[in-house]
């Protein structure tokens, strides 16, 4: 039905406008087989990967158990709240926040409006200082003098801010994700030593024993084959982050998987979140995909605790934490809870999924942006093996570090999902049906 509407159509058009269609089409064409070339078999990010010799170390690092003075990037972000929020309780820091903005007002606004999406309570703004800067530009985007004073002032460097899209190409990414690295660099090296604590992902890890498990350490590997730009700029980070710790200025790495919504509230900023998106979308086509996946997945508030507690534990310095849940659950799970909410999805087998429902989506359906990812081909092969890659995860300096603060990771588990469920109905993110059973 749909080629005869659409012949009819072309029937219809004028030559001239046939003509300008043909040659949008060859442009169109043209420019996507120039990104397939240019993007994923690029190796550009690998080149990147080597750290100049010009950054030394300003001094012996020394690990900051109770900071005065911090700098954190992205604060205005899901994650980056909940940092500011347990840097505010944990330590007597000043926290200098980077900020894009017009000015330090606007700045200050932003850091408030996204700290209460998230917290009933109100950030001190004697011990909260916004500095406007940007992650792409050279220096953060800094002034020189407000580099300078916080190259003197500065204890411990939280690096936070990223540019996630797990489309986009590393050419894109670089800027805010690897040039703002080699900044927070310059920064930790002078005037005098800082230690930075790196915020990095599981999806950027590479390297892996004999039995196929993905280490905690630094990266070793010089060739990864990593498929997605955002992974490759994260996994360039790190390796940059992984010479500066053998020139001996202080690093610590932490590795995320999956972050998911406050564990009380279920607040969770679900309209940038890839899982949600394929959720509502299969929710939006009353179908989904069959699939045993593991998402390695952990409550915003949890993974920012857990950051902020072992940063500030003098035991920790040096070393990479992977941040992976052994309390996580399967797609299979979160479909079954879904259902158990009032929504009605059927699962199907994968290959029938795409064919028979996903290929028909529009734009109205949250999967559309990222369709190229489950379409079937290339692409989709490849995300698929980042995501079964997390299903292999060693934790073990996190699990001793977690041991050693009491924590634990929480269960990924059918009444958290129900929080979720409810916030996502409640905020409008999920529409049908009214939750009557939640
Ligand atoms: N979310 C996850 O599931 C997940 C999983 C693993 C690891 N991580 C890592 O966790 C960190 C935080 O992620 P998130 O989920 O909190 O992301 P987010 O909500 O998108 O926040 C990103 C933050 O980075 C800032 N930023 C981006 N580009 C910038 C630029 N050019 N200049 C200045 N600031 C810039 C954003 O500022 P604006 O407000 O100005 O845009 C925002 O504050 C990232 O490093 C990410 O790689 C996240």
């Amino acid at each position: 039905m749909e080629s005869w509407d659409t012949a009819r159509r072309l029937a219809q058009l004028s030559t001239t406008d046939k003509k300008r269609l043909l040659a949008q089409l060859l442009r169109d064409k043209a420019r996507a087989q120039a990104a397939g070339q240019r993007e994923p078999g690029s190796r550009a990010y690998v080149e990147d990967a080597v750290l100049e010799e010009r950054i030394q170390p300003a001094g012996p690092a020394s690990h900051v158990a109770a900071p005065k003075s911090v700098f954190l990037t992205g604060a205005t972000g899901f994650l980056g709240a909940h940092l500011l929020d347990d840097l505010c309780r944990c330590t007597d820091a000043t926290i200098h926040c980077l900020v894009r903005a017009r000015n330090l007002d606007d700045a200050w606004q932003r850091l408030q409006a996204n700290f209460s999406r998230y917290f009933a309570h109100t950030l001190n703004a004697r011990r909260v200082l916004p500095v406007l800067g940007d992650l792409a530009q050279p220096r953060l985007g800094l002034a020189a003098d407000t580099f300078a004073r916080l190259a003197l002032d500065t204890d411990v460097i939280f690096h936070n801010g990223a540019h996630l899209h797990h489309l986009a190409p590393y050419t894109q990414l670089k800027g805010a994700n690897v040039s703002s690295t080699v900044a927070i660099l310059e920064l930790a090296t002078t005037a005098r030593p800082k230690w930075i604590h790196y915020v990095s992902t599981l999806v950027a890890a590479v390297d892996r024993d004999p039995d196929g498990w993905l280490l905690e350490q630094f990266p070793r590997c010089d060739q990864p084959e990593l498929a997605s730009g955002y992974a490759q700029s994260k996994w360039v980070s790190e390796k940059l982050l992984a010479q500066a710790s053998r020139r001996g200025i202080g690093v610590t790495i932490f590795r995320p998987g999956l972050i998911s919504g406050r564990s009380d509230s279920g607040i969770w900023p679900a309209e940038n979140d890839h899982v949600l998106r394929v959720l509502k979308g299969c929710l939006q086509m009353g179908y989904a995909p069959d699939s045993d996946i593991l998402f390695d997945m952990a409550p915003v508030d949890f993974i920012s605790a857990a950051i902020v507690r072992i940063a500030l534990n003098e035991a920790s310095g040096g070393y990479v934490f992977n941040l992976s849940n052994p309390r996580a659950a399967r797609w299979s799970n979160l479909l079954h809870w879904v259902q158990d909410c009032g929504y009605p999805v059927q699962v199907l087998p994968e290959v029938a999924w795409r064919e028979q429902h996903l290929k028909r989506i529009d734009s109205n359906n949250a999967l559309f942006p990222v369709l190229p990812l489950y379409l079937g081909g290339h692409t989709t092969d490849q995300h698929a093996a980042l995501l079964t890659k997390l299903s292999k995860v060693r934790r073990d300096h996190t699990t001793r570090m977690l041991e050693r603060l009491q924590m634990d990771f929480p269960a990924i588990d059918q009444p958290l999902w129900r929080r979720y469920m409810r916030f996502f109905h409640d905020c409008g993110f999920l529409n049908t049906p009214a939750l009557a059973t939640a």
